[in-house]
C-alpha cells in the first residue's frame, strides 16, 4: 500500500520561474557529449546517485479501482514509471544536469526540438506525476467556478470541451498524451513580439503530443492529462482506448487539482507579465537618461563659428 503523497508534491508549476528563464531567449546549448563521458566514467566507479525521485500517486494504488486497477498501477506506475527514474538519473548523473529541476531538465533537454538523450526519461517522469494528480477516487463529474467559466467561454459548453479532449486522446497515433493546457504564451519569435497581447491570448486549448513531449516544451501551461500509451489501459480495457477515455473523463478526473493549476498558471503568467513591465520601463527609464545626457553634453559644446 502507497501512502498519500499529495501533500509532497501538489504544486503544479514550481517550475514556472525556470520555463520563463528558459524561454527569454537567453537558451543555453549544453556541451551534451563531454559530460556523457563523464557520466559513464562515474556509473563505472559505481557512484549513481538518483537525485529524481520515483513519487507515488497521491492515493493508494487500489483506490482507482474498479475504474483503474491495481495491477495496472502495479506495471504503469511500478514498472513504467520508475524505469523512466531509475534510466533518467542514469543518464544525468556526473553532468552538468544533475542539479536541474526537472522541467528545466526537460527544457534544457528538448533542445527546441532537436532533442538530447535524456529528454525522454525527464519528460516521463513529469507527465506520469502529472497523470496520477489529474485523477482522484471518485473523481469525474463537472468543473465549477473560472475553470467551467473559462470552458463555456473557450469551447461554447463542458460537453464541446469534453468531446474535443476524447477525440484528441482517441486519435493521438501511437503513444502519446492528450491534454487541457492555459495557454498565455504570446508570439515571439526572434525579435519580432505580439504588439496588441490581450485577453484573448490567454486561453484554453486541447493539444495532443507524441510519445514523451509534453506542453512545457511550447510554454504551455498543462492544466490536465491522458496518458494513451498502450501501457497505460491495456490490462484493464485491453485495446479499448475510446472506453478507457470515457472512464477517465467520467470517473477519474479530479476537476480539484486542475482547478488549482489553473490558478497557479494565471497567477504565475500576471507574475510574469509585471516583471517584463518593470523591465520595459527600467529600459525605456535608462533610454530617456541617455537622451538627457546626450542633450546636456551638446548644450555644453562651443557653437562653431
Ligand atoms: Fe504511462
Amino acid at each position: 500500500m502507497v501512502a498519500s503523497a499529495a501533500a509532497s508534491f501538489a504544486t503544479p508549476f514550481k517550475c514556472s520561474p525556470l520555463i520563463s528563464q528558459a524561454f527569454s531567449g537567453s537558451t543555453r546549448s549544453l556541451q551534451w557529449r563531454s559530460n556523457e563521458k563523464r557520466n559513464v566514467r562515474k556509473a563505472h566507479k559505481g557512484v549513481i546517485k538518483a537525485k529524481i525521485d520515483h513519487r507515488p500517486p497521491p492515493y493508494s494504488l487500489d483506490d482507482l479501482e474498479p475504474h483503474m486497477s491495481r495491477e495496472t498501477f502495479e506495471y504503469h506506475w511500478g514498472k513504467h514509471h520508475r524505469a523512466y527514474v531509475d534510466n533518467l538519473n542514469k543518464q544525468i548523473v556526473g553532468t552538468e544536469l544533475d542539479t536541474k529541476m526537472l522541467e528545466e531538465i526537460i527544457l534544457l533537454t528538448y533542445n527546441k526540438g532537436d532533442v538530447l538523450p535524456p529528454f525522454n526519461n525527464a519528460a516521463q517522469v513529469w507527465n506520469h506525476e502529472f497523470f496520477w494528480e489529474s485523477m482522484k477516487p471518485g473523481g469525474g463529474g463537472e468543473p465549477s467556478g473560472e475553470l467551467l467559466k473559462l470552458i463555456n467561454r473557450d469551447f461554447g459548453s463542458f460537453e464541446a470541451f469534453v468531446s474535443e479532449f476524447k477525440a484528441a486522446a482517441a486519435t493521438q497515433f501511437g503513444s502519446g498524451w492528450a491534454w487541457l493546457v492555459y495557454k498565455a504564451n504570446r508570439l515571439d519569435v526572434g525579435n519580432s513580439v505580439n504588439p496588441c497581447p490581450s485577453d484573448e491570448d490567454k486561453k484554453l486549448v486541447v493539444v495532443k503530443s507524441p510519445n514523451a513531449v509534453n506542453p512545457l516544451v511550447w510554454d504551455y501551461f498543462p492544466l490536465l492529462t491522458i496518458d494513451v500509451w498502450e501501457h497505460a489501459y491495456y490490462l484493464d480495457f485491453q485495446n479499448r482506448r475510446p472506453d478507457y477515455i470515457s472512464t477517465f473523463m467520467e470517473k477519474l478526473v479530479s476537476w480539484d487539482a486542475v482547478s488549482s493549476r489553473l490558478e497557479a498558471a494565471q497567477t504565475l503568467v500576471a507574475e510574469r507579465e509585471k516583471e517584463e513591465e518593470r523591465i520595459k520601463t527600467e529600459y525605456e527609464d535608462e533610454q530617456d537618461l541617455e537622451l538627457r545626457e546626450m542633450y546636456l553634453s551638446d548644450e555644453d559644446e562651443p557653437e562653431a563659428d
